[in-house]
């Protein structure tokens, strides 16, 4: 891909627009050894070697991060009162960040953070029905009536009734544990599930989203890039 140097620089998160312009106005970036003074310069982002400040500047066109987010922070880009997941990712270069569905505030567990607009597509489009798991802690006996409901499929005040979905009780109790497959996105899908059995969700956390299965070993907050395997089943 060729693309404009300031525009390059930008992308890569080393400034706005202007502050990289100025940059490379005063010398500060080198192409395959040669300082280049002119913002419009084309660079080939596969081929061409970039300094900035004599530091290597390697063009990434897409970011992938699994984020364990959690609960407390709002599944945005940015909001001028609220923690959004995007902050989370401190070592993110590209400001086109954004998380691929929404998670509520007081939710955990997977959620990807990406760029890439055709793997968001492909994941949350209603049409392509992608699984989703989630753990939840719900407030009161969880039945096999209750499964058979969701596994029916329900009114939740929609047009339309709910896709079947897989509940599975993993235990019963004051508080029960379930785990609970849906392959829609619809608004406080869950917790509206289990509001039309007349149950409570106390806690929710998703652990996949079609193949990608959250890293168990990242702690709520924690983040990391997709592995190659991972990104080979996804793109
Ligand atoms: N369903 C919910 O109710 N909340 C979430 O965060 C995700 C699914």
């Amino acid at each position: 891909m060729k693309l404009r140097l300031d525009k390059y620089l930008a992308d890569m998160g080393l400034g706005t627009r202007s502050e990289v312009k100025k940059a490379i106005r005063k010398g500060l970036v080198q192409i395959n050894a040669q300082t280049v003074r002119e913002p419009e310069h084309k660079v080939d982002t596969k081929a061409d070697q970039v300094l900035y400040c004599g530091q290597p500047a390697a063009y990434r066109e897409y970011e992938y991060y699994m984020l364990n987010k959690p609960a407390g922070v709002i599944s945005a880009t940015g909001d001028s009162k609220e923690r959004c997941v995007v902050d989370l990712i401190e070592s993110r270069m590209r400001k086109d960040l954004f998380p691929v569905g929404r998670l509520d505030k007081d939710t955990e567990g997977l959620l990807l953070i990406t760029n890439d607009g055709d793997l968001a597509h492909r994941l949350l489009s209603p049409k392509k029905h992608v699984d989703k798991v989630y753990f939840a802690k719900i407030r009161g006996r969880v039945t096999w009536e209750d499964a058979e409901a969701f596994r029916q499929g329900m009114d939740i005040g929609e047009k339309k009734r709910t896709l079947p979905s897989e509940l599975h009780i993993l235990e019963a109790g004051e508080i029960s544990e379930v785990e609970l497959t849906i392959r829609e996105g619809k608004f406080h899908q869950v917790k509206r599930m289990f509001q039309a059995v007349g149950k409570e969700v106390l806690y929710l956390k998703r652990l996949r989203m079609g193949p990608l299965v959250l890293d168990e070993s990242l702690k709520p907050g924690e983040y990391r890039t997709l592995n190659t395997q991972e990104l080979d089943i996804l793109c």
